[in-house]
């Protein structure tokens, strides 16, 4: 997997006097000090010294091969925007500097890549720069996080936006021109404190102006310095989302269900910051970005992340897997073979954009390539106990991803009381976590083919791995309501995994916002002081007093009948699991250190909706 620094800067050589050339002052220029440094300076005002990384593409390439970097994709320094004057002018600089950008490039065997700048302010010429960067040779555009008074949610920035959707074009958000700078004079406060804020600022006007819900999911955007301070802060986001409704936006989710709509970079300097952040947005929305060959910038890139405790296979993403899907790689090399001469493009090689096939839109050969065995030779039968779990895990993804919607849909219901929408698309969307639940059920039947015996001919090599360290499995259980933080001891090898798990512990269970809903409809009422007994009676009455109430509640009754045959599936998996289980092993230990069928028998008492079958009790008196 090549290894691919999304965030680095640029400075040309040397480049025209813009104060004269525009006869306006405060334009940035380059004073060369001695061979290989230089000085960037605002007009009379020192700002930042550099050193000849910026300009020579040979530096760069051999800092790059000391770093084991493959490819950098540059761009200018935000203070080169010029957003705050005549677009003319900033649409010459940005001209200027585009070419410089691709000239440098040019120098560097394929290595280096760049993003093009646009004179945000003025909507039109920013779409124009950006068409003719992209058919000159730019993968896409670094843009500030803000015009002035506008944040990205302004109307003329989302369609600027759009038209980078269209044009294929990856966007790089960096924060620039920091707020309160009266009040941050010294000590680089703007760039430590201001601009972590001003990206935050970016990613939170988008959320909540529903921005990301008019926009398409093709765009692809990654805002820089690990997303400044949203990760952490998106707890608070959240709460006061859900708590109130002056904080809600427009937005259609609560803001944690967008975060797959963007990336961020690794540029935060911490290990316990990565670690937090990775778990946050996911291994798939975090990439390489350095901030190289700034001061600032990380000073072995990459190091960061290849001395993070991440496994290797979420290294590799970190480190170029997910910026290659970010800058589109594969449809770049794609273009750049079929302008190379043949007239007639192999369609069959292009995985993206216009010739999507079948295979390459489900990434048939990735996924069949999946399925590596233990046993060599290779069992028969392992191919079987392998395809089965991963469909299991594939399955399981679904279902969170459903459940989470359930989620969604259940607060809003909660948050208006008088909208039925979205109580009926919880109880749609719960179907089909049951009839999910039902072949899951099922599927163990397929296992049951395997004689144990031929099942111990490669058992022996699975150890120590177990179902114990499904992480999936355990993020369901979270998410409906069972929280065990006991079981995090099985994931601890996998610091994503336990960060992740630690983040569903936090989080509102599908039980708790259940129960808001209802407490917030007036049907749920226990003084803050009750015991646990007496809220749990409270609960149950509550749904006895929907059933009660048919005529005016079927929308939630029907809610609590698909939470209760997801109970009772959930129930039957772990039943047909047990029973598998015997099947193939009796009643010996488990590779997990468990006793076996008789540990799991234990678990046949769970349930994540308890008080829905209370109810029923309380029913028949
Ligand atoms: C030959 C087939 C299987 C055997 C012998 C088996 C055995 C076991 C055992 C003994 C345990 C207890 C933990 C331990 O000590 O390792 C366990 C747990 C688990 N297994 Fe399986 N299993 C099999 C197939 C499956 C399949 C197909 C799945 C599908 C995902 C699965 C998912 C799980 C999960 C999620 C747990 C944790 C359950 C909990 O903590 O409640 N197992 N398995």
């Amino acid at each position: 997997m090549p290894v691919i620094d999304i965030h680095n800067h640029f400075f040309p050589r040397t480049w025209p006097d813009l104060a004269a050339r525009y006869g306006t002052p405060s334009w940035p220029w380059i004073k060369h000090t001695e061979v290989g440094k230089a000085e960037i300076i605002v007009g009379d005002r020192f700002f930042r010294q550099i050193y000849s990384a910026c300009w020579d593409a040979e530096v760069r390439l051999n800092e790059m091969d000391r770093d084991g970097v493959e490819m950098q994709v540059l761009s200018a320094t935000p203070v080169l925007f010029a957003y705050e004057r005549p677009v003319d002018h900033a649409l010459d600089c940005a001209t200027l500097f585009n070419d410089a950008a691709l000239e440098l490039c040019a120098q560097g065997k394929g290595r280096l890549k760049s993003f093009c700048q646009v004179p945000l302010q003025g909507i039109d010429a920013a779409c124009k720069e950006l068409s003719r960067c992209m058919r000159a040779g730019h993968l896409g555009v670094q843009i500030g996080n803000h015009v002035g008074e506008k944040n990205l949610d302004d109307p003329g920035i989302v369609t600027f936006l759009h038209h980078c959707a269209d044009e294929s074009a990856a966007v790089l958000v960096h924060p620039w021109d920091m707020l309160a700078p009266q009040r941050m004079p010294k000590y680089m406060m703007p760039w430590t404190v201001g601009m972590p804020a001003e990206t935050q600022l970016g990613i939170v006007a988008m959320i909540l102006s529903g921005a990301f819900d008019k926009l398409p999911q093709k765009l692809r955007i990654c805002f820089a310095h690990g997303g400044g301070s949203f990760a952490f802060l998106l707890g608070r986001l959240e709460n006061a989302w859900h708590n109130h409704a002056v904080a809600h936006g427009i937005c259609e989710f609560p803001p944690s269900q967008y975060l797959n709509r963007f990336f961020v970079d690794s540029a935060v300097f911490d290990e316990r910051a990565l670690q937090f952040l990775v778990g946050t947005m996911g291994t798939d929305r975090v990439m390489l970005g350095s901030d190289y060959p700034f001061p600032l910038g990380e000073h072995r890139v990459g190091t960061l992340i290849r001395s993070s405790q991440f496994a290797a296979p979420a290294k590799d993403r970190l480190l170029g897997g997910n910026a290659e899907e970010f800058l589109d790689l594969a449809r770049e090399k794609s273009s750049a073979t079929s302008e190379g001469g043949s007239a007639e493009p192999d369609k069959t090689v292009m995985p993206h954009g216009e010739q999507l096939t079948y295979s390459s839109y489900l990434k048939v050969p990735e996924l069949l390539n999946l399925q590596h065995s233990q046993s060599s030779p290779q069992h028969h039968d392992e191919l079987l106990f392998i395809i089965v779990h991963q469909t299991y895990e594939l399955w399981f993804k679904e279902l969170l991803h459903d459940l989470d919607a359930v989620v969604a849909n259940l607060r809003a219901a909660g948050a208006n009381p008088q909208s039925r929408d979205e109580v009926y698309e919880a109880a749609r969307l719960l179907r089909r976590c049951t009839e999910i639940t039902r072949v899951l059920v099922e599927q163990f039947t397929i296992l049951e083919t395997m004689l144990p015996t031929h099942f111990m001919a490669f058992r022996g090599k699975l150890e120590p791995a177990s179902g114990f360290q499904s992480e999936q499995f355990r993020e369901l259980e979270f998410l409906c309501g069972l929280k065990d933080e006991k079981m995090l001891r099985y994931h601890r090898p996998t610091a994503e995994a336990h960060a992740l798990l630690e983040r569903r512990l936090r989080e509102p269970s599908l039980h708790d916002v259940f129960f808001d809903a209802l407490r917030t409809m007036g049907k749920l009422r226990f003084v803050d002081k009750a015991t646990e007994r007496e809220r749990f009676d409270a609960r149950a009455r509550a749904v006895l007093a929907l059933y009660r109430d048919e005529r005016s509640h079927r929308d939630w009754i029907d809610v609590c009948e698909r939470l209760t045959e997801f109970d009772e599936l959930v129930v039957s998996w772990r039943l047909r699991h047990i029973q598998l289980v015997e099947r193939v092993i009796g009643v010996r230990m488990g590779t997990g250190g468990s006793a076996g069928s008789s540990y799991l028998k234990l678990t046949l008492d769970k349930k994540f909706f308890p008080e829905l079958w209370e109810a029923r009790t309380l029913l028949t008196e």
